[in-house]
């Protein structure tokens, strides 16, 4: 036998297949699934349109939103069936309905399958992981909508199917289920932060509380929370009006200052004043996340990206010699929202100076970069109030500003709380009764003990003052306007050294 005539034999053999299931399916009558949705499309399955759109897998709450709220409007009454049998989670909607369709009984109608969402900080929805629902199209033509949610073994993903007898209607359906997703997006004025799943190997967007910090909590020099306020708020609130005149909106912050001076305070003061504004915070390597990030927060403005610590991201040159990948798709993504969108970056980091070339290299980016300094004298006596918080300070408070100079404001809560501790294991021999009064006693000892010998490690992590030889001289912030070419007016910022 020839290969010409083995051809001819498969084909003649697949014709036989063919005919002997159309034979069975006929002989059994349509399946009921079949039935259901070609029944409803009034055409044959092998005329029927599908449609699909796929989304990260961090959107199945907003695709049933969208889904939600298209059938609302189109269908009311609609309800939802489910899909039954092995490996559906594997097989698209068509192949599911032509197998079932040539007398396979692998898949038939079953209950839907659902999941659940986070929606906010404390609070989830109902999802579907797979399910059918027959409704219109704008038009009112017979659509059918599939949805399905990320599967434990594919791809993490949620998709949405249109079935339809014609393309343009099942378009339509996707275009408006697109919509209305945007409309009702569940991450609108959160606070958002991304992660990576190892597990799932997928992105993950989680919600957070929204910090509630009073200014009055933010110890800081005279005037620096002002700055940075109104730039960020101040720019906010005027925005229609800015927008009007044509000036960009966009804004980027860095704050810099030593460790434990209160950058991320004052970003969490920040967070709870724009309360109306969708949050995302990234540390570390969830830098990478930042052009999914920078997607987000142009879609859900007014919006705050946070990049925390980016001297960390700055100084892994692990992959490339001459220069950081993810410090690049940093200012990338900087760059790519438009002058016009009501996002702010804000940057902070312990060393200015390690991100100074990159932004010196590529301006336009950072339009204030404010120091966060180490508390002078008045700023450590409010320190000491502030975190004495509810209990009375009856303490000569001089002794204890003098013996601080250079500590930072962590290293002040840390010494009240152990004030506190003092107090409490003193109080009454030991009964462990409240205190309602901190003495020069408790400050004293606290002090003593962080700043003791043996607690060196503590008190170079809280920042006490005491001249560390690597660290590099205080930096200083200047800069001068320059007409931007991408779009936008841009500030070039000069970071350089007191030697
Ligand atoms: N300027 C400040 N005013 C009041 N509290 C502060 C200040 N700076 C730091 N703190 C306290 O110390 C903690 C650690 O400071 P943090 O803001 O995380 O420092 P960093 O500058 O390293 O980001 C804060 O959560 C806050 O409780
Ligand atoms: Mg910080």
């Amino acid at each position: 036998m020839d290969l010409g005539d083995a051809k001819e034999l498969s084909r003649a053999l697949g014709a036989l297949m063919q005919e002997a299931h159309t034979v069975l399916a006929e002989a059994k009558g349509t399946p009921e699934l079949v039935a259901r949705v070609t029944g409803h499309l009034g055409c044959d399955l092998k005329n029927v349109v599908s449609i699909t759109e796929s989304f990260a897998a961090w959107e199945h709450a907003n695709l049933q939103r969208g889904v939600d709220a298209y059938l609302a409007r189109h269908s009311p009454q609609a309800e939802w069936f489910g899909i039954s049998g092995q490996g559906r989670e594997h097989n698209d909607y068509v192949n599911m309905l032509a197998g079932s369709a040539r007398g396979f009984e692998w898949f038939e109608i079953g209950a839907v399958d659902y999941a659940t969402a986070a929606v906010g900080p404390d609070e989830t929805m109902e999802v579907i992981a797979l399910g059918l629902v027959l409704t219109r199209s704008p038009g009112g033509s017979p659509v059918v909508v599939g949805l399905r949610g990320p599967q434990e073994h594919g791809a993490p993903q949620a998709e949405v199917t249109v079935l339809a007898a014609e393309r343009r209607d099942a378009v339509a359906v996707r275009d408006e289920i697109g919509r209305l997703m945007r409309e009702h997006d569940v991450y609108r004025g959160q606070v958002l932060s991304f992660a990576w799943s190892e597990h799932r190997g997928n992105d993950l967007v989680s919600f957070l509380p929204r910090p509630a910090v009073s200014a009055d909590q933010v110890v800081l020099p005279e005037g620096v929370l002002d700055t940075v306020e109104r730039h960020i708020v101040g720019i906010g609130e005027l925005a229609a009006r800015l927008r009007e005149h044509g000036q960009h909106l966009k804004r980027g912050l860095l704050l810099h200052g030593p460790p434990g001076t209160g950058k991320t305070h004052t970003v969490r003061y920040l967070m709870g004043r724009l309360a109306g504004s969708t949050v995302i915070v990234m540390t570390g390597s969830a830098i990478r996340f930042v052009s999914e990030a920078a997607g987000l927060a142009r879609r859900l403005q007014p919006a705050l990206v946070i990049l925390e610590d980016v001297d960390l991201v700055a100084m892994d040159r692990s992959f490339h010699p001459e220069g950081n990948p993810l410090l690049f798709a940093l200012l990338d993504a900087m760059d790519g929202v438009g002058a016009d969108s009501d996002v702010t970056f804000v940057l902070t980091t312990n060393r200015a100076g390690v991100l100074e070339r990159a932004l010196a290299d590529r301006p336009g980016r950072v339009d204030l970069a404010v120091e966060i300094p180490k508390p002078d004298a008045a700023g450590r006596a409010a320190l000491l109030r502030l975190y004495a918080r509810d209990l009375r300070l009856e303490a000569d408070l001089g002794p204890v500003v003098a013996k601080t100079e250079g500590a930072t404001a962590s290293f002040f809560k840390e010494l009240l709380r152990r004030a506190v501790l003092i107090a409490l294991r003193g109080n009454a021999a030991g009964t462990g009764n409240a205190v309602s009064t901190l003495t020069d006693a408790h400050l004293g000892t606290a002090l003593e003990e962080m700043l003791g010998e043996r607690e060196t490690l503590t008190r170079a992590l809280l920042g006490s003052g005491e001249h560390d030889a690597d660290e590099d001289p205080p930096v200083t912030v200047s800069g001068e306007a320059y007409p931007g070419d991408h779009g936008g007016e841009g500030f070039t910022m000069f970071i350089g050294r007191d030697r």
